[in-house]
């Protein structure tokens, strides 16, 4: 299998407007037969962005990319977290490849820019026995917006003070995506763990956490191959699940 080949016959799907990519990506896997690795969804004007832990995404219309990719990785659920680390692995080398630095991963895969996000991804598995059959990968990636509501959003535009076009964006972004996924695939599992955990923010370092009973300062030591939070409090080794702490 030679590199860049595994998105066979790609196929981008132009939508004006629609309530979530992810949304869309899950009912047409759910009507076709087949569908083609690294399909592509992307929508102008997402009504209701769907975001981690049931939150929201918020994009102002034409402004940026919100957009999901379809893929059929066959790997074990208790690799998931790996879909996870390529994916936010090719965030960060698109933004290096635009001159964009001080780019980290903040777990479990937020991608930042010094202490502003710039992207968010939501990955949804499909199931079949004990493997992934289809995974969705929903990115939304602030580009030209210029105003948000949330005080620690960021866009391209913010940074660089120049407007992007869109579709190339999103043509770059998909070639490194699928090289990245061709780690995947190849079973090159100490190479993506590697570079995941250099662009970790905080790895080694002692951060703050909250949980719904306590806060608590621990060192990052590692993620879980189901993405589980490797701390260290003390003298005491933990996991933690997303759905148990927070990132403070
Ligand atoms: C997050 O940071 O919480 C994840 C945000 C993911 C947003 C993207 S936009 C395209 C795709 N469709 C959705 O409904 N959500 C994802």
């Amino acid at each position: 299998m030679m590199l860049n080949t595994l998105f066979h016959d790609k196929k981008l799907i132009h939508l004006q407007e629609i309530d979530s990519t992810n949304e869309y990506a899950k009912s047409l896997i759910k009507v076709l037969t087949y569908v083609s690795e690294g399909t592509t969804i992307v929508a102008k004007n997402q009504l209701h962005g769907r975001g981690q832990m049931g939150s929201s995404w918020e994009s102002n219309p034409c402004q940026n990319l919100t957009f999901s990719v379809i893929i059929s990785p066959k790997i074990l659920v208790v690799e998931q977290f790996q879909i996870s680390k390529i994916v936010a692995l090719a965030l960060i080398s698109f933004l290096n490849q635009l001159g964009i630095k001080n780019t980290s991963i903040k777990w479990p895969n937020d991608i930042y820019i010094k202490e502003k996000k710039i992207a968010g991804i939501l990955i949804e598995n499909i199931l079949k026995n004990n493997k992934i059959e289809h995974t969705i990968i929903g990115i939304g990636l602030n580009v030209n917006q210029v105003d948000f509501t949330t005080k620690n959003a960021t866009s391209l535009q913010l940074i660089t003070s120049q407007a992007y076009d869109l579709n190339i964006l999103l043509a770059n972004f998909i070639e490194i995506l699928e090289r990245n996924y061709f780690l995947l695939k190849s079973n090159q599992h100490a190479v993506i763990n590697e570079a995941y955990l250099k662009n970790l923010l905080g790895f080694q370092k002692e951060r703050k956490f909250s949980t719904s009973t306590e806060q608590f300062k621990a060192i990052i030591i590692g993620v879980s191959s189901m993405g589980k939070l490797q701390l260290q409090k003390d003298e005491q080794l933990m996991e933690m699940d997303i759905k148990e702490i927070t990132f403070l």
